[in-house]
């Protein structure tokens, strides 16, 4: 149904075995020459095997239009492939050179209220202008025949984080494509009008042409058409996706033996693209991932690297840029404490990356990004960063040799599951509540699995979570007629389903299921809701509802007001006799077809869903909940059958901020910030520590 590009992996350098990818983003063009061969010294010292080179070069490659430098490139390359260190070519179009914007500025991208977005930062470029185009083809072209056959390029690089500043593009041209991305979308103006509900504010078009992308409408609390925006957040990530494609196939073409991939920016609250879809254009799937600061850091890191998991499908996955330690794009720029280092880097490789790159290998004297930290600091050599680096590349070689490249991460009993349309709908402005939006609930559920012992899997709503044993649905807004009808027959062939409030509240075009929510899955879950229940801190507004269960509801609930005769509850509001909620249903579940389907009507946190799920998950048979005391270690597997024998590895992550132990089994094969007692039974782990063993 949806046909993934064949799944192809960068090739050690000949005469190098298979190791776990290792480096970072490099730009020797920032530095004068004889720094390069410290920095070739030192990657060595650091066990660095592969740099993405090139990203934002155009400018050196292509000094003047048509004229091709690759001198100094070659001579990088060189010097790095003769260490032994591979490269991960750019297309290097992600910034355009001044000559090319100087001479078309038409190329440029225009804002929501048409202001021209100058030259000054990065990708200021419009996805639809067939001039910028053009450019870019001739400069992939130009690469792809010098460096054919080169025998250290082993992958392409194409583009970088698209979307990232070049997202929505309001110019005229963006307008034409939009128009043609309706027409092939819906074929005639009439269904235009019916998806978008445009009788509504007189926004019939007669006529293809009349479709303006969502431009500024005036002020604050003038309300775009919420399903127009939506197909226009669909187009933004097709056109980009276009634009992607015309690059690689130009690649490809002149390559064919050079897999592709680009950088996607997959982590909480990060809807660029639709990175789902996107999975099926690579050859394979690369992430790029910040941390978050503060207490969630962990958890939230170990949520996206499921989520890119299973947007790779399973298959093996590259971390295409994370920091040692600071970025410099937030008001503050937390360091990475001591540990964190390695520990980020061991749950990607857990969750089943098979590479580890930061960016980037030095960090600047000069620009935007010189307080961001790289792999060889300001301080030089002599400096903790850099020793964690070395010793990072260390383990990863030891992983390598114990044979983790020959595994993958288990599948777990629970699958979440993530939309990114979801996500797009509930973004809009006009909505019940702006302090929930689908992207929110995942994390909580998945952190609440974890305070059990579970990890659960992130799975997107294209694939497989119909073969789990348990699934989630946490506020997935958007449910088409088709995706309704693959829950029900799941939940019918015996499947267990949780689903949470402001689920299954619209069709693919952001139309309401009319006949009280959630109305496209009524049936399945056995309730009916009348009415959203915002709560807010306004004053004398309802601002919580205690459930009987002992959990505390905030933000939203759903005015439950009929439950299915094959339906139970679990737990109801407590509340004052005049709010009309006092013994309102809070937490259900209903028996479907073999299956069961509990329903969750309100927003309970990763506190209370924590609380919540031992008695739930009860009352579903659902046997591998761990309990609570399970909570403080986050425990990944990555495992493989060969020959009838099994390998497995086990990351073991402190989740809390005291030291935590784990009962461990196996042999132990990275030990940071822990220790591990001479019977092997029993680690220790600091904070921000981690082990992984081999059973
Ligand atoms: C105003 C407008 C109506 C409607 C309401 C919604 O009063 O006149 O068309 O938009 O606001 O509150
Ligand atoms: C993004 C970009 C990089 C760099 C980093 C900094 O991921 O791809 O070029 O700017 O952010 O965090």
């Amino acid at each position: 149904m949806f046909e993934h590009r064949q799944y192809r992996w960068p090739q050690p350098l000949k005469g190098s075995r298979p190791r776990i990818w290792y480096g970072g983003d490099y730009n020797p063009d920032q530095w004068p020459e004889e720094v390069w061969s410290e920095d070739v010294r030192l990657m060595g010292e650091a066990g660095v095997n592969i740099v993405s080179l090139g990203i934002f070069s155009w400018d050196r490659i292509e000094p003047r239009e048509g004229e091709f430098d690759f001198g100094w490139l070659d001579k990088v390359i060189g010097m790095l492939g003769r260490a032994g260190i591979a490269v991960d070519l750019a297309s290097a179009t992600a910034s355009p050179p001044l000559w090319l914007t100087q001479k078309h500025p038409e190329v440029l991208l225009r804002d929501q209220e048409g202001h021209t977005v100058w030259p000054g930062a990065r990708q200021h470029w419009r996805p639809t202008s067939p001039v910028f185009r053009d450019y870019a083809l001739k400069l992939c072209r130009a690469l792809a025949e010098h460096y054919k056959g080169n025998p250290y390029v082993v992958a392409w690089h194409v583009g970088n984080e698209y979307g990232c500043h070049n997202r929505f593009d309001y110019s005229d041209d963006a307008m034409h494509a939009f128009q043609e991305w309706c027409r092939q979308r819906y074929g005639t103006p009439q269904a235009v009008n019916e998806a978008w509900g445009a009788a509504f504010w007189s926004q019939e078009i007669t006529d293809f042409s009349q479709i303006i992308p969502p431009r500024y409408v005036g002020v604050q609390g003038s309300f775009t058409n919420p399903s127009k925006m939506l197909d226009f957040k669909r187009f933004c990530s097709d056109a980009l996706k276009a634009f992607y494609s015309a690059e690689r196939d130009e690649l490809s073409r002149i390559t064919p033996d050079i897999p592709l991939t680009t950088n996607f920016m997959v982590s909480v609250n990060s809807s660029v693209l639709d990175y789902d879809d996107w999975g099926d254009e690579v050859d394979f799937v690369s992430n790029d991932h910040y941390f978050l600061p503060g207490e969630a850091h962990l958890d939230e890191m170990a949520y996206s690297a499921s989520l890119v998991d299973g947007i790779a499908r399973k298959r093996p996955w590259f971390l295409m840029e994370n920091s040692t330690s600071a970025v410099n794009w937030r008001p503050i720029n937390y360091r990475k404490e001591p540990g964190q280092l390695i520990r980020d880097a061991m749950v990607h490789l857990g969750m089943g990356a098979d590479a580890i790159c930061f960016f980037q290998w030095r960090q600047s004297r000069a620009g935007a990004e010189k307080f961001h930290s790289a792999m060889l600091p300001h301080s030089g050599e002599n400096s903790q960063v850099f020793r964690d680096v070395c010793e990072l590349g260390d383990d990863l070689n030891k992983l390598a040799d114990a044979g983790i490249l020959e595994t993958r991460l288990k599948k777990s009993e629970v699958a979440i599951v993530f939309d990114y349309e979801s996500e797009w709908a509930t973004e809009n402005l006009a909505t019940p509540t702006q302090q929930v939006c689908h992207a929110t609930e995942p994390l909580d559920w998945f952190r609440a699995f974890a305070d059990h012992g579970v990890t659960a899997d992130m799975v997107p709503i294209r694939g497989p979570w119909d073969e789990y044993d348990t699934v989630v649905l946490p506020s997935v807004y958007l449910l088409s007629e088709k995706n309704s009808q693959r829950l029900r027959e799941y939940v019918k062939g015996g499947g267990k389903v949780i689903v949470t409030c402001y689920s299954g509240i619209s069709d693919e075009h952001d139309h309401i299921w009319l006949g009280g929510y959630p109305g496209s899955i009524g049936d399945v879950v056995g309730v009916r809701s009348e009415e959203f229940v915002p709560m807010g801190d306004d004053d004398g507004t309802l601002d919580h509802l205690e459930l009987t269960n002992g959990t505390v509801a905030r933000d939203i609930a759903d005015h439950i007001t009929d439950v299915a005769p094959s339906a139970k509850v679990l737990a109801s509001y407590k509340a004052g006799e005049y709010t009309g909620l006092d013994g309102v249903p809070a937490i259900t579940l209903n028996g479907f077809g073999s299956g069961l389907a509990a329903y969750v009507g309100c927003r309970l946190g990763r506190e209370g869903l924590s609380q919540t799920l031992p008695e739930l998950l009860g009352q579903m048979n659902v046997p591998y909940v761990k309990g609570q005391d399970t909570g403080s270690i986050l425990r990944v597997e990555r495992g493989a059958t060969q020959d009838g024998k099994d390998t497995c590895f086990v990351f073991y992550f402190n989740r809390d901020s005291k030291p935590a132990a784990a009962a461990i089994s196996g042999v132990p094969v990275v030990t940071s910030h822990a220790s591990v007692d001479a019977g092997r039974k029993n680690a220790l782990l600091e904070p921000n520590g981690v082990v992984v063993t081999k059973e």
